[in-house]
């Protein structure tokens, strides 16, 4: 694991010895539900999904993470909640704060409590209100600019909320909206702090002034969903060109089989809620 030293206390024999303080980069994950073949669905049609491939296809993804320098932090399988390994969903880590959301799935709001859990000793926790509905996947951070996506889980008050709990912090809100996939996430994701990669499909390209938008393969439109970690982009190993384009475009990349847990409408940046966190 890579540990970044960033600070450290004084060096005078006045003072007691230093304690230095470390950033390790956490990745809160939850194992697949048992119940997953019951699991939302919105624009894909229910097939059988194989618990046990997609729980292998999970503990491969939890080993790239960990094959990356984050340190997985594994919360225990929730057999009442089908889609809870998705934890992305239910929070927004930011550096300052983490916001737990009010997923827009009636079914998801009870995989709330756990993460709330999990977080608290990161972060501070705000937390989206009734009438606002709000899935993580609907929310692109991209340097201070926060895209969120206008679909059938996340509204236009949970846009408000947002802005309100960030503004004081220096970030931008903007509201996308997004036709033909689930998330905004499913459509677009961050490559870097200037480049994203879209299907131009699914969200308008416009909404990204003065990013670099690389597009996804015409043959590939569920290839937008990438999750990058340090300088390596994790892409679904469905999408070879898309991956292709990636690689010649100068970037790092690694293919993740997660074709499982595609059945159940998941994408890589579904599985995992990554931020910075102190250690001592
Ligand atoms: N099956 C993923 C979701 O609908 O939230």
């Amino acid at each position: 694991m890579q540990l970044e030293p960033t600070g450290s206390g004084p060096t005078s024999p006045l003072f007691p010895a230093p304690i230095t303080v470390v950033r390790m980069r956490t990745a809160l994950t939850r194992r697949v539900s048992p119940s997953i073949g019951q699991c939302e669905l919105t624009h894909l049609k229910r097939q059988p999904i194989d618990f046990e491939v997609a729980q292998s296809q999970h503990e491969r993804y939890e080993q790239v993470l960990e094959d990356l320098g984050c340190r997985v932090e594994r919360l225990g399988e929730e057999p009442d909640f089908p889609d809870s390994v998705f934890v992305e969903d239910i929070a927004i880590v930011l550096d300052e704060f983490a916001i737990i959301t009010r997923p827009g799935a009636i079914s998801r709001r009870g995989e709330r409590g756990s993460v709330e859990r999990a977080l608290r000793p990161h972060r501070r926790l705000e937390h989206i209100q009734a009438p606002a509905i709000l899935d993580g996947g609907d929310v692109l951070v991209v340097g201070k600019d926060i895209y969120v996506g206008i679909s059938s889980r996340s509204n236009s008050e949970a846009v408000d909320q947002v802005r309100a709990i960030v503004t004081d912090y220096g970030y931008n809100v903007g509201e996308v909206n997004v036709g033909g996939c689930l998330h905004l996430k499913s459509a677009v994701t961050a490559l870097t702090g200037d480049t994203v990669i879209i299907n131009p499909d699914w969200v308008v390209a416009d909404h990204f002034p003065g990013r670099t938008c690389i597009q996804v393969d015409p043959s590939e439109p569920n290839a937008a969903n990438v999750l990058r970690v340090g300088d390596t982009i994790l892409f679904a190993a469905a999408f070879p060109r898309t991956g292709d384009r990636l690689a010649a475009a100068g970037f790092e990349v690694r293919p993740v089989d997660a074709s499982e847990l595609a059945k159940a409408e998941g994408a890589l940046t579904c599985c995992s809620l990554l931020f910075d966190s102190a250690a001592v």
